[in-house]
């Protein structure tokens, strides 16, 4: 059974407490899937359309949905986000005695969270509810649970090389910005080569952090793109925020693409 994602205004907290000391804890894999779910989180809002392009527009400020698009204030959460990333991801992951990191980490996901809780997320985690819900017999590794499960950060992130090479024509620069946030040598990259500079930075840290190949090695077939696709395609709360418009052969070919990875 296929379970969407579930949202609503009275689901929102009304309060949220950041202690790192739960943070220390985590298993290795743990670390590194919710870890990647923050990147993803200030990646997809950092790149969400913009607030001013997004339509259609409510003629009541208070029918505005939570997730507006990108915008000025998200992007500054968004932004720094992704810097404590790039600083202490691979540290927080390999070493959990690491306060310090694992610190910054927990610090970044409630970043990423501002950020995202007002511009959105788009394409990865449209993507992951599907690949989540369709699972088959992929247990993920150090978590103690007796049935099949993809964590949500792997879901979401293993469709993102090929998510942001896709969007990345419609804002090049941001693309490109965060790929040099995140180590990638930006210094002579063509606008036309954002997507693959961002793509390949990813590929990088995911490989580094011992990620499975492409959704392939979590049990997907390419017999499986068109119920993949199926499912993605109810997720408008999320997929309309990306900067690209998708077609259902979009959707199919970025499933295609994340079969592998490496
Ligand atoms: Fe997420």
């Amino acid at each position: 059974m296929f379970v969407p994602g579930i949202a609503n205004r009275v689901l929102r907290p009304m309060l949220g407490i950041v202690d790192p000391l739960h943070a220390l804890t985590m298993p290795e894999r743990v670390a590194a899937n919710s870890g990647f779910d923050v990147l993803c989180h200030a990646l997809e809002s950092y790149t969400a359309i913009p607030f001013n392009e997004r339509t259609p527009r409510p003629e009541n400020p208070i029918l505005r949905p939570a997730y507006q698009g990108s915008n000025p204030i998200s992007d500054l959460w968004s932004l720094h986000a992704l810097r404590i990333v790039a600083k202490y991801f691979r540290r927080a992951v390999k070493d959990n005695t690491d306060k310090e990191a694992r610190s910054a980490m927990h610090l970044a996901s409630a970043y990423a969270g501002i950020g995202f809780g007002n511009a959105g997320v788009h394409l990865c985690h449209g993507m992951s509810y599907p690949i989540a819900g369709l699972v088959k017999q992929y247990r993920a590794k150090q978590y103690a649970v007796d049935h099949p499960l993809v964590p949500h950060g792997l879901s979401v992130v293993l469709t993102a090389p090929a998510v942001f090479q896709f969007c990345a024509p419609m804002c090049p620069e941001r693309h490109i910005e965060a790929a040099g946030i995140l180590g990638a040598d930006i210094t002579s990259v063509k606008k036309e080569d954002a997507g693959l500079v961002l793509a390949d930075v990813l590929r990088q840290i995911m490989h580094d952090l011992d990620v499975d190949d492409g959704l392939n090695s979590i049990g997907f077939t390419s017999e499986d793109i068109p119920a993949l696709v199926k499912g993605t395609l109810p997720q408008h709360r999320v997929t309309k925020l990306a900067p690209r418009p998708q077609t259902e052969e979009d959707l199919a070919m970025l499933f295609e693409k994340a079969m592998k990875l490496y």
